[in-house]
């Protein structure tokens, strides 16, 4: 049955677009009028263009070009932008998925005009409200009809939070499916080769995060001990805009750019990063998506912040949240590069087949409401 009006799912910034594209599919396959809506929160190409054309997205019905600001000024610009966009469009359901400021804004807009809201990894908690993403993710969840969520930790905290227990859904892990999806072709370049490194010997470094970035002590901190261990091993770093900025304001762009077992390089598109992590050694990283990555890739990785909302990788998976001590992150580097190998399982559902589990509760969300 074709719900009444189309299902719009939102993004904005670059992790949102791996958990859009096969969900997007997932609806084409089922027949169901969907469209991507983008809000411009990620606009340079490196950021946004190159991500719809690797993974063979459509382009967006709408492009809200709302850019950079303050948190203030880009959640609101976000919502003045989809306000007109679902008053005209008149949506059955509005899918947000992810925790950027997008997708907060989305879900406001959506509960005011009642316009029935999906979050798509819902129930995610770091317990940390100094992170933006924290706020932006418990707002979401509150204002969400139906809560799609990636693992059990996800489950347990919405009912801990009173959630209703019909409005959750597990799904499993939808940036998974793009993974799997893509792991063939990733394979098939070899960027690591490009970069003159051997298979199996370097590692990534990825650092977009406030607290990481943003202050000069904590950056130069993290700064030297990664330094330290591209002694022993060769890194690649791919730097988000953000990070350059700061490295050229802290005055580290030039210790990076000099060391000659460094590899500093502009944002990759989907495909060629995944053909460098895949192969990696070791990825350090301050990232949301790369910790549930790195898990089901079986790569070691370790998250350079005091917590993480994605918990399942650490008990299950690959990943050591070590914070940013440089004898921790010293420590476990060492132990991730000697032979001694941790074990760590793929977690249930995170299987590539989440997307259509996503139109599937969808579906039968809007059947009951029919
Ligand atoms: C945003 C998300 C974060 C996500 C990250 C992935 C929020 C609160 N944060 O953080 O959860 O992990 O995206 O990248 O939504 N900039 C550019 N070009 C761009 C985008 C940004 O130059 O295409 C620069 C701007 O100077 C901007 C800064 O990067 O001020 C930060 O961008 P912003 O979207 O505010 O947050 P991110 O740090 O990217």
């Amino acid at each position: 049955m074709q719900p009444q009006g189309p299902i719009l799912t939102i993004v904005g910034a670059r992790p949102n677009f791996m958990k859009a594209a096969p969900i997007h599919r997932a609806f084409e396959a089922a027949g169901i009028e969907h469209h991507i809506i983008h809000t411009g929160q990620h606009y340079d190409d490196a950021m946004s263009k190159v991500f719809f054309d690797d993974l063979g997205m459509p382009k967006p019905v709408e492009y809200l070009g709302v850019g950079s600001g303050s948190h203030a000024e880009q959640t609101a610009a976000v919502m003045v932008g989809l306000e007109k966009v679902f008053l005209a469009r008149k949506p059955a359901l509005v899918n947000v998925v992810g925790d950027v400021n997008s997708t907060m804004a989305a879900a406001i807009v959506a509960a005011k005009l009642q316009i029935p809201v999906a979050h798509t990894e819902a129930g995610l908690r770091s317990r940390d409200w100094s992170m933006p993403e924290e706020v932006n993710r418990a707002v979401t969840d509150v204002l969400s009809d139906l809560l799609l969520t990636p693992s059990a930790d996800a489950d347990e905290n919405l009912l801990a939070e009173g959630k209703p227990k019909e409005r959750i859904v597990r799904v499993g892990n939808v940036m998974i499916d793009t993974l799997f999806m893509n792991l063939e072709r990733a394979k098939l370049k070899d960027v690591p080769k490009e970069l003159k490194l051997e298979h199996g010997q370097y590692s990534v470094v990825t650092l977009h995060r406030p607290s990481n970035v943003d202050d000069k002590e904590t950056f130069v901190r993290i700064s030297d001990v990664l330094l330290e261990i591209a002694e022993r091993l060769p890194v690649v770093f791919p730097v988000h805009p953000r990070t350059r900025k700061q490295m050229e304001s802290f005055g580290l762009l030039a210790r990076w750019e000099g060391h000659p077992n460094v590899r500093l390089v502009e944002p990759l598109g989907y495909v060629e990063f995944l053909s460098l992590t895949s192969r990696a050694r070791l990825v350090l990283t301050d990232s949301g998506g790369l910790q549930e990555e790195t898990t089901a890739l079986g790569i070691p990785c370790l998250t350079l912040r005091e917590n993480t909302e994605r918990p399942i990788t650490v008990e299950q998976g690959t990943n050591v949240v070590v914070g940013t001590d440089p004898n921790r992150i010293r420590d476990e580097a060492k132990k991730a590069m000697s032979d001694e190998k941790r074990t760590s399982r793929v977690p249930d559902l995170w299987d590539g087949k989440t997307s259509q589990r996503i139109v599937g509760a969808i579906s039968a969300f809007l059947r009951t409401r029919a």
